[in-house]
């Protein structure tokens, strides 16, 4: 089946099955390989996508729900790695494999385009569903924090 895709503001046309997973539309015939395979069930995070601005698991997603909407990849998630996450992400020194640490950060940044100055509460409830083997949780949180710190900071200069 023809399908058209909006992928990091590029048109796509796909001829693929419309039940295949995005996860693997993106990787296999898009390249677009941040989005990574954990558990192929929706319950580990690392192929968290935007689907117009939700965080979603795209191993548990048909491609075919995905027409007409806006889709971002953590390759899309900035044009030149600025995101104030991707900053705080390497200012933290987050990473330790890496496995899980786009599908944290685009859960990260879709928390945070809904809600620029969440609560410590906030962010464990919003992330506790991306799993990290490593255990860099503490690391994820602090520059979560730090984001939404300099949120509240610059909200306070524009009063
Ligand atoms: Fe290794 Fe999270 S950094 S799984």
């Amino acid at each position: 089946m023809t399908i058209r895709l909006n992928v990091n503001n590029e048109k796509q046309t796909l001829n693929v099955d419309p039940e295949k997973p995005l996860l693997w539309v993106l990787r296999e015939d898009l390249d677009l390989t941040g989005a990574k395979y954990g558990c192929g069930a929706g319950l580990c995070g690392a192929c968290t996508v935007h689907v117009d601005g939700v965080a979603v698991r795209s191993c548990v997603t048909p491609v075919a729900s995905c027409i007409g909407s806006e889709i971002t990849t953590i390759e899309g998630l900035s044009a030149d790695g600025e995101h104030p996450l991707q900053r705080a992400w390497v200012e933290g020194n987050v990473m330790q494999c890496g496995y899980c640490q786009p599908g944290q950060l685009m859960n990260a940044a879709a928390l945070l385009s809904k809600n620029p100055q969440p609560s410590v509460e906030q962010i464990r409830s919003v992330m506790q569903g991306n799993i990290c083997r490593c255990g860099t949780y503490p690391r994820i949180e602090a520059a979560i924090k730090k984001v939404a710190g300099e949120n509240i900071e610059n909200a306070s200069e524009s009063e």
